[in-house]
This record gives C-alpha cells, sequence and structure tokens, in this order.
C-alpha cells in the first residue's frame, strides 16, 4: 500500500472559551488514501466541521487551538506537517486551493456576491498558476463545463446571486477544484438541497473524482449519502473516533453501541433518504463536559464500571475498528 495522501495523528483542536474547555477535537487520527473517499459520520456538534477546519488550519484562533497532533501531506513538493506551519502566512496559503480545497454546505460561504463567478474561479488560478488572462479564463470555463454548468461560457459573467442553489453549488465546486487538488473537504455540501439536487450533485462529485484522481473527506450526517459515497467510513462522537471501517462492513455489521444506535435511528433510510439523525436516548452531553472515560457510556445500554476508563480502538476485522471495551477480546 502506498503512502496515504493525508494522514492525521493524535489531532486535538479545543477552544478556550470564558466558560472552560471545549475539547471540540480529542486526538483523532485517520489517513486519507489517494483517489478515495473517507467518509465522517456523527450527530451534531461531535467535531466533524471543527476536523476540516483544522486540516486547513482555518479554526479561528483565538478560541480554537491546535492543541497537538500531525497532518502529514504528500504533495508535489515532498510531505509537508500542516499542523506545523504558521497559521497565517504563505505555506499553508499555498496548499489552501491548490493541494486541498474546501466545499460547504452553503455556497456564499466560499462565493463572495461582489464579484461574477467567472472571476471568482480565475482568482484561484492567478494565486496558484503561471497563466496569463486568457489561459485562465479558458481553464475556468473548462471547469464550468466539467461541472455541468450549461452555458458555461455565458455564466462566467453572472453574479452568485442569479444562480439557483444547485447551480451556486456548482459554481462553488469549480471554483474548488479548478486547480486540481489532490483532496476535496466536502462538509455537509448537499445537506441543504432537495432529494433530486442532492442526487445530481453527489453523482457529480464522484465523476470528478475520478476525471481528476483525487480523495474526498466527506462529512455528513446522513448515513444514506456516506453509503453512496464512502469508501471507508469513520464514526465520531463528541470529538473522539467510535468506529472505522470499511463501509460496507459498517452497514452490514456495526460494532460500536455507538454507531448502532445511529443505525437504529433512521429505521427507513429508503422511503426519507433526508432523514436527519434521530435523537439517541439521552441527550448530547455539554460540550464542556469532559471525562476520561467512554464518551458514550452516559446514554450506552451497556455501559459498566471499566468504560470510565477510555477505551483504545479494538481491531474486529480487517480495517474495522472499534473504541468500545466490549470487544476487547474480539477475534
Ligand atoms: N468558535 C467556537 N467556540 C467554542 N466552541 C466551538 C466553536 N466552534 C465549534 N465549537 C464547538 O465544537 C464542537 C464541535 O463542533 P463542530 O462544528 O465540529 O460539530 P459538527 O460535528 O460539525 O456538527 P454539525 O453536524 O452540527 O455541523 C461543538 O461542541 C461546538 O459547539
Ligand atoms: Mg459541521
Amino acid at each position: 500500500m502506498s503512502e496515504p495522501l493525508l494522514q492525521v495523528s493524535g489531532l486535538r483542536t479545543w477552544f478556550h472559551t470564558d466558560d472552560g474547555i471545549v475539547r471540540a477535537v480529542d486526538g483523532v487520527s485517520f489517513a486519507v488514501e489517494r483517489n478515495r473517499t473517507l467518509g465522517v459520520v456523527g450527530e451534531s456538534g461531535c467535531g466533524k466541521s471543527v476536523t476540516a477546519l483544522s486540516v486547513l488550519r482555518l479554526v479561528k484562533s483565538p478560541p480554537g487551538k491546535l492543541e497537538s497532533g500531525s497532518m502529514v501531506l504528500a504533495t508535489d513538493r515532498g510531505p509537508i506537517d500542516l499542523a506545523e506551519l504558521p497559521q497565517r502566512g504563505r505555506r499553508i496559503r499555498q496548499i489552501r486551493g491548490r493541494d486541498v480545497s474546501m466545499i460547504f454546505q452553503e455556497p456564499m460561504r466560499a462565493l463572495t456576491p461582489v464579484y461574477t463567478i467567472g472571476f471568482q474561479i480565475e482568482e484561484a488560478l492567478r494565486e496558484h498558476t503561471a497563466m496569463n488572462a486568457d489561459e485562465a479564463t479558458a481553464a475556468a470555463i473548462e471547469m464550468l463545463r466539467a461541472v455541468g454548468m450549461p452555458d458555461a461560457e455565458q455564466r462566467m459573467d453572472t453574479y452568485p446571486h442569479q444562480l439557483s442553489g444547485g447551480m451556486r453549488q456548482r459554481a462553488m465546486i469549480a471554483m474548488a477544484l479548478v486547480c486540481r487538488p489532490k483532496l476535496l473537504i466536502a462538509d455537509e455540501p448537499t445537506t441543504a438541497l432537495d432529494v433530486t439536487i442532492e442526487a445530481q450533485i453527489l453523482a457529480l462529485l464522484k465523476r470528478l473524482q475520478a476525471q481528476f484522481h483525487m480523495a474526498i473527506l466527506f462529512i455528513t450526517h446522513d448515513l444514506g449519502v456516506i453509503a453512496k459515497m464512502a469508501d471507508t467510513v469513520m464514526v465520531m462522537y463528541l470529538g473522539q473516533v467510535m468506529e472505522r471501517a470499511p463501509v460496507r462492513d459498517l452497514f452490514h455489521d456495526p460494532r460500536h453501541p455507538y454507531t448502532q444506535a445511529l443505525f437504529r435511528s433512521i429505521p427507513s433510510m429508503a422511503e426519507e433518504p433526508k432523514q436527519r439523525l434521530a435523537v439517541i436516548q439521552g441527550s448530547v452531553p455539554h460540550p464542556l463536559t469532559h471525562s476520561a472515560g467512554c464518551p458514550f457510556a452516559p446514554r450506552c445500554d451497556h455501559a459498566g464500571d471499566r468504560c470510565a476508563q477510555k477505551p483504545p480502538e479494538f481491531a474486529v476485522g480487517a480495517d474495522h475498528t472499534v473504541a468500545c471495551w466490549l470487544h476487547e477480546s474480539a477475534p
């Protein structure tokens, strides 16, 4: 197996608030393989977005702080530990949009209302390449065509508000991918869209992934989307990884009581594909709560004395691990 494109190890991103410390991401490790999709799933507040923002060093500091960990990205300039780069500086700016891009649920977080989409797509090319104006325009039009924008050439001169939600999403994807990054971070990119448009955008991302040979870190709380998009899945809860597995194994044989509860909370995935994850019994603890044990123990049917101690990740199958004492002696 070749080196992963991105290897994150022991990532901790905490928020130092007036009321105390929020351990938003608390010791998370994962690898993103080239050309593959790692799905990240978990309830609201479990640290999915903060994980994504940490990779690009976009967590606002203060109150956020990257406490520890490494995030080694393979680039054409050799491996770079993103955790070691100054948060504001040329080196991380060179990574953003060139090696790693991000798309969001709300395209207006990426697009500016006052510039045409053509100008905004060309911006990345001006920053990261030596293309002249005509070359950049041609590349931007080509990219708009690749994301399925009708009348791509004419659309260059439109402003974001002149586009429908789905088309705005396509424009944001064009902007993110115009420099052909090897990694795309997608944070709930289709959550705000209706089911038909969502299916189109997911299909588009799959097509672009194959065309551009890129890896995707796909964040969602929709297990139906995970099933469609991910090769491997990481299940997070309260800033920690509960379970990780190839997507088929996770769906056929979820092992962590938290993962099992997630699946129980969506009994009719096929009938209601846009359903949000229903609340599992008990509520997510207050973000300031911190326990030295398993974070899910207070809501877990199986919790016992040993759960006061944080379990390591036990292997239960090929590339399938579970952070739960129930699996301590698993084969
Ligand atoms: N600027 C901040 N200051 C304090 N706490 C924060 C800040 N940003 C995020 N958090 C906290 O960090 C935790 C993780 O938040 P995050 O946004 O990563 O969750 P998420 O899994 O993406 O949730 P969602 O599914 O709702 O998008 C939450 O408890 C959140 O309240
Ligand atoms: Mg989020």
